[in-house]
């Protein structure tokens, strides 16, 4: 006999309602028909009463049956009978589907932001609104009228956008392409979730860094894909579990964020870059390069990316204005082989019919405007700055209880509490005294680290947000 699972998130009683709506759709409880008492049904499944009771409930308020006093408790003849009207059973559509929720750490962060917006935000991955080129993109906006015809657009996306891409990658990232293998997406979340749906197929294996981003993306796993971890230490990732995970595992795709990664903030240092590209060349690998910080890179040197050093056409580049202008207006880009890049706008398109043309063109202004390069220099420095205050705050705050390596660009700080402590007691409390920050265990298998996003606070937020913090994590000490 079927038993409720009781190391399954879903709680006991919604698992036997499921369990009973089922067996009653299949007819083994028809229309009319008598089912067991509470408590009979509770001693079947070894669960309390209460249990049985809520599960009950659930299904009279869905109409599939109905109590009366005395008479016990019946399948609905009006659900199940003739008449036509039946209430969808929600909770089976929500947890249904392909797609697994977010973090449970990522889905309270973001209700404790809702609930308080003057929380002092370490957590949100983006530019605070006095590093975002506003005036600028409203002074483009007045001056350029839109009286283009706002149809559906290139599958590629917006043709004069792709030409500046061009322009700004071989300028910026010594990056040389064609606007034929650029694909516009809607910020590089959708260009790693064209790839993880597109390109790999479930089951299959892919190498990502460990500590990344990607882990805190639930997109690989609803993608069915099998994650193996390539550790990143203070010289960025280490390429040498490359040979031995395609041996065991035969990894398909290799994944890395090599500039100012997130959530370390390290730079994948030279030796390494060609390690990597000589590995993952010699096996026949892809790597998905997701280059959004490189810009940010304080002294103002440009890293060149492994797409500017691929000779083999191994590596897909993926870019984004998020973390150098604005997250909201969506736009990035991926460059890939013209193949790759016609699937994926292929397959785009039977997702969304393309990105608005309204934000490729405010992107491709700005691009193209004296505003764009006075602007990076304004972020570099203003990042710097937050930076700078936030290691203050650090030291005066906690000396001894954190250790953290200096980032040289990008908005993180990756910061390890030296005493052992509990991820989730300290979020709570911190969000009792009025700041949230992102708990490291989301992006992989170190447990004691915090990422501070420094990018998101204003200056005056920092010193206070970390005494705050320095007070939550001492209650949770002590
Ligand atoms: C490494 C990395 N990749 C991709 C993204 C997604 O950014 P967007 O879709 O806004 O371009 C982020 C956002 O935080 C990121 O940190």
């Amino acid at each position: 006999m079927w038993k409720p699972d009781r190391l399954s998130a879903q709680p006991l009683y919604q698992q036997i309602a499921n369990d009973l709506e089922r067996r009653i759709s299949y007819g083994e409880f028809p229309p009319g028909a008598m089912l067991p008492s509470e408590r009979k049904l509770a001693e079947q499944l070894g669960v309390n009463r209460s249990t049985v009771i809520l599960a009950y409930a659930e299904l009279r308020s869905l109409g599939i049956i109905e109590s009366r006093s005395g008479s016990g408790t019946r399948v609905s003849k009006y659900k199940w009978g003739a008449t036509p009207k039946h209430t969808p059973n929600w909770h089976r559509y929500v947890e249904g589907g392909s797609f697994l929720p977010n973090l449970p750490f990522l889905r309270r962060i973001r209700e404790a932001l809702q609930q308080n917006p003057e929380l002092i935000d370490f957590a949100s991955g983006e530019l605070a609104s006095d590093l975002a080129p506003a005036e600028e993109i409203n002074a483009l906006m007045k001056v350029n009228q839109y009286t283009e015809y706002l149809g559906y657009n290139h599958p590629q996306g917006y043709a004069p956008l792709r030409k500046s891409l061009v322009q700004y990658l071989h300028q910026h990232r010594d990056i040389q392409t064609t606007d034929s293998s650029i694909l516009i997406t809607s910020g590089s979340q959708q260009s790693l979730y064209l790839i993880t749906q597109c390109l790999l197929a479930p089951g299959d294996a892919v190498a990502i860094e460990d500590p990344s981003y990607c882990y805190s993306l639930p997109m690989f796993q609803s993608a069915g894909l099998r994650l193996f971890r390539l550790p990143v230490d203070h010289r960025g990732v280490r390429p040498e579990g490359i040979r031995s995970l395609y041996k065991k595992h035969r990894i398909k795709m290799v994944f890395v964020n090599p500039n100012f990664q997130n959530p370390t903030g390290t730079l994948l240092d030279e030796e390494r870059r060609n390690e990597l590209l000589r590995v993952t060349s010699e096996l026949g690998l892809p790597i998905v390069e997701d280059d959004p910080f490189s810009l940010t890179a304080y002294d103002g040197a440009s890293r060149p990316p492994l797409k500017s050093i691929d000779a083999m056409g191994s590596v897909i580049y993926i870019g984004s204005f998020s973390k150098i202008a604005a997250s909201g207006l969506r736009v990035g880009w991926m460059v890939a082989p013209n193949s790759v890049v016609e699937r994926l706008a292929d397959a785009r398109q039977q997702m969304d019919f393309g990105l608005s043309i309204v934000p490729q063109k405010v992107a491709e202004q700005f691009l193209n405007s004296d505003y764009f390069q006075p602007h990076l220099e304004r972020l570099r420095m203003r990042l710097l700055y937050k930076r700078d205050l936030l290691i203050e705050a650090l030291r005066k705050e906690l000396p001894g209880l954190v250790s953290f390596m200096v980032p040289q660009g990008g908005l993180h700080l990756w910061c390890k509490i030296i005493p052992e402590v509990n991820d989730h007691r300290l979020l709570e409390e911190a969000i009792r005294r009025g700041i949230v920050f992102v708990p490291g265990s989301v992006y992989g298998s170190d447990s004691g680290y915090v990422r501070f996003t420094y990018g998101r606070s204003k200056a005056d937020e920092i010193e206070p947000g970390i005494s705050k913090f320095a007070e939550a994590l001492r209650s949770v000490l002590s």
